[in-house]
């Protein structure tokens, strides 16, 4: 309690803080509480599950007390589920105060969220993409006030992955003031520090966890190697040996793609595993009631895509299993960290099929340690191996007989639209883009195919020369 206010917070601040069972802070929050409070940028790079969530909500809850005001803060996250979780423990944590938060992200109701923005909430909690789109279509509230901008992900909100957030990024910074304070966090800050201290422009402080290994000691990390054909028994198997096996279990499966993600979610129904699906292609309120379900332990596992990978604090999870290798050690190091979090134990157990063992090397280089084999009986495998296949196929008939592939064309109809794009046009683009691309290779590999008839050509020319002059001084030689 008393380290808590040792790093000036204030004692009402800290009684409820220890109301939530935080007494002692934890090694990012201890360094980077007093340069927060004393008005600097920070940035903090510590390993999942340490706090980094509290080491920015309590130092903003204080400066808050001090002046309150709204909107005084803006906290953005990479997805919703984050935002709500992040809203939640700056509610918790500021009851005292009275705190107004707002939550704006996607999928929910525009108009009710442009009312919330108006009534000046002390805390915008909010993903990139949603509040550029009201920033760009309303005038009803402004940022211009801020004293704090928090970027939690910092990493994943500036990089240009497959959800790109750089030209709604571009929005939020030109509506929030440069004089105010920045705090960044994350699990894997490193190769962002460039893009980063662009946005925390006010000489940052930097705080990195010490350890050299990026994963938490308490995980235990463990790789199976499986044949590509026969992963998914080997899934129902571990999840068959965790229900029998333990009482009180909670499992996060990650997977590739929405699509897998269902039909995994549909295989392990079919074998009465209580599970639940989320992926983005699922309507908002659908992903909201699947992660109450579990976290609520209704039911035991969650079988998600990498919306799930970062951020989420879920107690319960003793397992996470990759059921594909992630393309990207930075993925692998989010995903594991959904379980062993502050200072409790967990497994992970990644399914590395033989296509995927550059990944795990370069996983193992990244987060410096090595996997340990996760052991099975085989002939346990085996025994299901047929049964799982079956239900499997007839699990993906069953998802092409529905419209989710025709949801997905509409989704991504509807972001184009979003994003002020016409689909037919872009269809029309992308098609002309690949007739291009098509005459372009068409035409370099004429281009190489002339010049290795050149070469051909030349070499024999070069060749019959030498021939002919062999020729000529062979009946010298002769003679
Ligand atoms: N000082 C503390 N003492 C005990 N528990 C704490 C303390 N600070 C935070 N916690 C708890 O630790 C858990 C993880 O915290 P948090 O979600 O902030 O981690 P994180 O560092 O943001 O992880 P990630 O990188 O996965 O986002 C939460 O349940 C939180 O309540
Ligand atoms: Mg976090």
């Amino acid at each position: 309690m008393a380290a808590f206010r040792a790093l000036g917070l204030a004692p009402w601040l800290t009684a409820q803080a220890e109301q939530l069972g935080l007494t002692r802070p934890t090694p990012v929050q201890e360094a980077c509480i007093p340069p927060a409070l004393q008005g600097r940028d920070c940035m903090g790079c510590a390993k999942t599950g340490s706090g980094k969530t509290a080491a920015f909500v309590l130092p903003i809850l204080q400066k808050l007390s001090e002046d309150p005001y709204g909107i005084f803060c803006l906290v953005l996250t990479p997805t919703r589920e984050l935002a709500y979780q992040i809203a939640e423990q700056f509610r918790v944590l500021g009851k005292p105060l009275g705190l107004k938060d707002c939550i704006i992200v996607g999928g929910m109701d525009m108009v009710a969220q442009a009312l919330e923005l108006s009534r000046k909430p002390h805390v915008v909690i909010a993903t990139p993409g949603r509040l550029a789109d009201h920033l760009r279509s309303s005038s009803t509230f402004s940022l211009q006030k801020i004293k704090f901008l928090v970027l939690d992900e910092a990493d994943r909100l500036l990089e240009q992955g497959c959800t790109d957030f750089t030209h709604d990024l571009e929005v939020i910074l030109a509506a929030v003031p440069t004089n105010r304070q920045t705090l960044l966090f994350s699990a894997t800050l490193t190769d962002t520090l460039t893009e980063l201290k662009q946005i925390a422009m006010n000489k940052p402080f930097f705080w990195e966890s010490p350890s050299e290994v990026r994963t938490v000691e308490e995980l235990d990390q463990r790789y199976l190697l499986v044949p590509e054909k026969v992963k998914d028994a080997y899934l129902v198997h571990l999840v068959q040996t965790y229900q029998d096996e333990h009482e009180d279990w909670s499992i996060i499966i990650f997977t590739n793609t929405c699509k897998n993600c269902q039909v995994l979610n549909m295989m392990l129904k079919k074998f009465n595993f209580p599970s639940v699906a989320l992926h983005s292609m699922m309507k908002q309120k659908q992903r909201f009631a699947a992660l109450a379900k579990f976290k609520s332990s209704v039911y035991k596992i969650l079988i998600a895509t990498d919306v799930a990978a970062r951020g989420l604090d879920i107690p319960t999870v003793q397992v996470v299993i990759n059921h594909n290798t992630p393309g990207l050690p930075k993925i692998y190091i989010h995903r594991v960290g959904r379980t062993a979090r502050a200072g409790r134990h967990g497994v992970a157990i990644t399914l590395v099929t033989q296509y995927d063992i550059h990944l795990v090397h370069a996983i193992e280089e990244q987060i410096k340690m090595k996997l340990q084999e996760f052991s099975v009986e085989e002939q346990s495998v085996l025994n299901i191996l047929t049964q799982v296949n079956v239900v499997r196929r007839e699990c993906e008939i069953r998802l092409e007989a529905t419209d989710f592939d025709e949801k997905k064309e509409i989704n991504k109809r509807k972001q184009m639209i979003l994003e002020g794009k016409d689909p037919d046009l872009e269809k029309q683009r992308k098609a002309e883009l690949a007739k291009i691309r098509k005459k372009n290779g068409e035409f370099r590999s004429r281009v190489q195919q002339t010049l290795q008839e050149k070469k051909q050509l030349q070499l024999r020319r070069k060749l019959q020369k030498k021939m002919r002059r062999k020729q000529k001084q062979q009946p010298v030689a002769a003679k």
